[in-house]
């Protein structure tokens, strides 16, 4: 029945029609007067800021960048809600005006831009060209061109031979041996900086069809291996029909005689993707997601960002969190502070304290430098190999030489000298290959530390015994106003804590309850004694309104199978989240972990079902939709009586872009992960449904889908092997199906139509296909056996990851080692 207020559908169709007729007509007409042009008699300046391309998806115009004062010509995305520059025409000259500047057409025929009308800070510099003969175009590829004017066909100069740090579909990268130039990627210097960077991506200026990312046009610290004729050696996951068999992309690499390069394309030009060297030096391959609205990473390389060459710069130590980390060396400080609170980190640090033969390059008698140990770091490569049986001989024969900085010992010698860099923190990650270094400093830098030790420590003891009394009674006073009042303000149904307060509560972050893609989780207890659970965010720049905007989104989301967020710290770049406290912990330790209870068939399936709840629920229930974006066990918790919590929703949309990166890279998530977004597709809540598919094999066989093997190839064989089973349940084969996949621990106690319907609605939830798999609300139908579910088909993806060793080789890529 159509709801009343809108008119009956026959009434809307005339002026439908005539509003088609007019828009058909205007741009047949308006051809002369194009919003995508400009011209001599037009240009693009201040009162007029940008252009559109003639199907809207491009803008070309002045822009700011984020946090920047200065001004740039750029082209973005005319459609989506995230200002998203592709290309740039002043990188390094910035203007301060865009009202007394224009981007206009010279009378030499080039497109230039002036700044106060009168100098060219930007040309497009090209001879032979008439004069007074040509327009710029903006086009739907996201193309510049400077083309004729009486046909914009001929064109004489286009923003695709020069590639800013982002290159487009259609888009050619490599080398045009007719007019003798390359076109490669120049990272961003910074975030906020569309000045060239240290980090480049170009095809091997020798001839070979590898393509290098370097740093500084000098040092290589990856490549992608030649070109087979199908796929590059160093990307087997690139195949050419793309890494999902319905990809939306294409590619090739193209080596003629006029040029050698790598082309991809879409398939579906609704679909916006876009290949960028990010400013840390990573190359980048991400997709808009219309449900997240935001940039989802698929593929990135290097995988790890501490294997970016130098991304620290010199004596500085990069940490492998969530996003990667820099922080300079006991004994150093922040080159140029500005740059590093800009994210750029490549200048790294200074000593504070030259070395007594820096200032003039020798050692006069012994030298009183001294070294202090660093460990659990991953050395540098570029070490010098000294013969020395012992740490004295190497630490002696590190004080010969000025430019030593520092060594290692561990039975063989090794010294680094001048800038110490690529040197990588894994305590965290506990990896092989982890040693200790000791690094060179000023012999006053070490005692003097002490020295300025000693005295505060008197100082303190004088201070403290006469102020010890006056502390107390005001303690006194500030402890019970606190009780009255509380340190913490409420907001809405959270409470907004300060930094103080949290870091009492956890007792300083003592008590480290799990690390997930997002940060630390840490215990901690409210003044009343209830425990909650508090979340250190890492690695993500979103403004402080946002923030608390998002957040108190999530804090309104409440369902029994959600967790329930308490309250939340914002203050300066800290953000925490503080979440009701889960006794029983995460499902994956309860399923994967030998020495825990076996959980019962009952307790499992109450799980399954929770979780497609509180999935349900975010999907359809709540006010706007919320995708998960990383449903897997580690983010299943359970309280005290096992009932299922889903846990770190809402957080997809709060990390932003750095989401997709940080789920690409953890441990763990990639076979939860749809292919779809493997293929960089646009990701709906169907991509969730998926994640949970994967989840629920899991629970009910009690062990990972996809599990490494000893020769690093991944196993994914039982789950096929379910796959097919499933297919057979129909002919009696329910006992077969239960004791090859059903949890062995369980001794076969375990409901087989319990069973036999977990199965069938897992598999059609990691259907390759996405509108083939059930929404969350058919799947809780299914569980509760009052829906029935037919026989679901082979996932296709299962099948080529089982015969084809391209597939298997690209899941044990991206699975960590062990
Ligand atoms: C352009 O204008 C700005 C401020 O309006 C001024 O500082 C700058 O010197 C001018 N540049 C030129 C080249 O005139
Ligand atoms: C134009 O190119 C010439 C050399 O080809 C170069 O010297 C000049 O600086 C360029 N001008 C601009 C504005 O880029
Ligand atoms: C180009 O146009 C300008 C201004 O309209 C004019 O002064 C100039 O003579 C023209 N040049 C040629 C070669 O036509
Ligand atoms: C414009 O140029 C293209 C390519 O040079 C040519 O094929 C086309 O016929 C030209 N169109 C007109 C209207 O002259
Ligand atoms: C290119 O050739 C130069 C000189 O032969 C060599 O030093 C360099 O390593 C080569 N680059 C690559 C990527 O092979
Ligand atoms: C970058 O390379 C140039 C030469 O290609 C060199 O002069 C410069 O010192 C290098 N920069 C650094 C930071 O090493
Ligand atoms: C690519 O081929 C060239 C020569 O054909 C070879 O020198 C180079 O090592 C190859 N690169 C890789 C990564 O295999
Ligand atoms: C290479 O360029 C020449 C001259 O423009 C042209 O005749 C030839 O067809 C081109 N070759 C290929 C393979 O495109
Ligand atoms: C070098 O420095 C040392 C210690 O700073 C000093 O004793 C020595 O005289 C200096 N040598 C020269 C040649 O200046
Ligand atoms: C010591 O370190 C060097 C260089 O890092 C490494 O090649 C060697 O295998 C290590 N030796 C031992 C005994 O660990």
């Amino acid at each position: 029945m159509a709801s009343s207020g809108a008119p009956p559908c026959s009434a809307l169709v005339p002026p439908c029609l005539f509003v088609i007729a007019m828009a058909t007509l205007q741009s047949a007409v308006v051809f002369a007067d194009a919003a995508d042009t400009v011209a001599a008699d037009r240009p693009l300046s201040g009162s007029q800021r940008l252009l559109v391309s003639s199907r809207g998806k491009f803008a070309l115009g002045f822009f700011q960048p984020e946090n920047s004062i200065h001004w740039y010509i750029g082209i973005w995305y005319n459609q989506i809600s995230k200002h998203t520059p592709v290309w740039v025409a002043n990188r390094g000259s910035p203007i301060s005006n865009p009202d007394t500047s224009q981007l206009t057409i010279a009378t030499d025929g080039n497109m230039v831009l002036l700044d106060n009308s009168t100098t060219a800070i930007w040309s497009t510099n090209i001879s032979k060209i008439a004069s007074n003969s040509t327009v710029g175009v903006i086009l739907d590829t996201g193309n510049l061109v400077l083309a004729d004017a009486s046909n914009t066909s001929i064109i004489h100069w286009q923003s695709f031979d020069h590639f800013g740090n982002t290159w487009l579909p259609g888009g050619k990268l490599g080398r045009n041996k007719l007019a003798g130039v390359s076109t490669g990627l120049v990272a961003w210097k910074a975030r906020n900086d569309p000045a060239p960077g240290v980090f480049s991506l170009e095809l091997d200026p020798n001839g070979t069809s590898q393509y290098l990312l370097e740093w500084n046009s000098t040092q290589q610290y990856w490549t992608s291996g030649n070109w087979t004729g199908r796929i590059f050696t160093g990307v087997p996951e690139m195949t050419p029909t793309g890494i999902y068999p319905n990809s939306l992309y294409t590619f090739d690499y193209v080596n003629g005689e006029n040029g050698s390069y790598f082309v991809y394309d879409l398939k579906d030009d609704s679909v916006l993707t876009r290949f960028v060297l990010g400013e840390m030096g990573q190359i980048q391959f991400l997709t808009w997601m219309n449900g997240a609205n935001d940039w989802m990473l698929f593929w990135s390389q290097p995988k790890a960002q501490c294997d970016v060459y130098s991304l620290c710069g010199p004596f500085s130590v990069c940490t492998e969190n969530a996003m990667a980390s820099c922080s300079c060396l006991r004994g150093f400080g922040e080159q140029n502070v500005g740059e590093w609170l800009q994210g750029d980190h490549t200048s790294g640090c200074r000593r504070n304290v030259e070395l007594q033969c820096s200032s003039n390059g020798s050692v006069v008698g012994r030298s009183t430098d001294r070294f202090y140990t660093m460990g659990n770091v991953r050395l540098p490569s570029d070490a010098e190999s000294v013969v020395a049986t012992s740490t004295d001989q190497c630490e002696q024969a590190c004080l010969r030489s000025c430019s030593c900085t520092a060594y290692s010992y561990n039975g063989s010698c090794s010294l680094w000298h001048g800038d110490l860099i690529n040197l990588q923190d894994v305590s965290a990650i506990g990896s092989q290959g982890s040693n200790a270094v000791l690094i060179r400093l000023a012999a006053s830098e070490l005692s003097s530390q002490k020295q300025k030790h000693a005295k505060k420590l008197i100082t303190i003891a004088i201070v403290a015994t006469i102020v010890a009394a006056l502390m107390v009674a005001a303690l006194v006073v500030i402890l019970r106003r606190r009780m009255v009042k509380g340190t913490t303000q409420v907001e809405g149904s959270l409470i907004s804590f300060t930094y103080r307060d949290l870091k009492s509560m956890t007792k300083n972050f003592s008590e480290k309850l799990g690390g997930g893609a997002f940060g630390s989780v840490f215990k901690g207890s409210l003044p009343d004694a209830t425990m909650v659970a508090v979340k250190k965010l890492e690695g993500f720049h979103q403004g402080e309104k946002q923030f608390r905007a998002e957040v108190s989104t999530i804090g309104n989301i409440q369902h029994v199978n959600l967790i329930r967020l308490l309250g939340f710290c914002s203050e300066k770049s800290r953000r925490l989240l503080v979440y009701e406290y889960m006794p029983n912990g995460s499902l994956d330790k309860q399923l994967f972990d030998g020495r825990k209870h076996v959980l019962s068939w009952d307790t499992r399936y109450q799980i399954a079902l929770g979780i497609a709840r509180g999935l349900d629920y975010l999907h359809e229930k709540c006010r706007d939709c919320i995708i998960h974006c990383d449903i897997k066990p580690e983010n299943i918790l359970l309280d005290g009586s096992f009932a299922p919590k889903v846990a770190d929703f809402g957080l997809a949309k709060l990390m932003g872009r750095d989401i997709s990166r940080v789920l690409t890279t953890a441990r763990g998530t990639v076979g939860y992960i749809a292919p779809e977004w493997l293929a960089g597709t646009a990701v709906t809540a169907k991509a969730d449904v998926f994640s949970y598919g994967m989840t629920l094999l899991e629970i009910v066989s009690g062990r990972r889908n996809v599990e490494r093997r000893e020769d690093g190839t991944a196993d994914i064989l039982p789950l096929l092997a379910a796959s097919r089973l499933v297919g057979g349940v129909g002919d009696g084969r329910r006992e077969e199906l239960v004791s090859a996949v059903v949890d062995g621990r369980l001794g076969g106690d375990a409901d087989m139509g319990e069973a036999e319907r977990a199965f069938r609605v897992a598999f059609w939830c990691i259907q390759d296909d996405e509108n083939a798999r059930p929404a969350m609300a058919t799947v809780v139908q299914v569980l509760e056996g009052l829906v029935e579910i037919g026989v679901p088909p082979i996932p296709r993806s299962l099948q080529l990851l089982a015969d084809e060793s391209n597939y298997l080789q690209f899941f044990s890529d991206l699975l960590p080692s062990k």
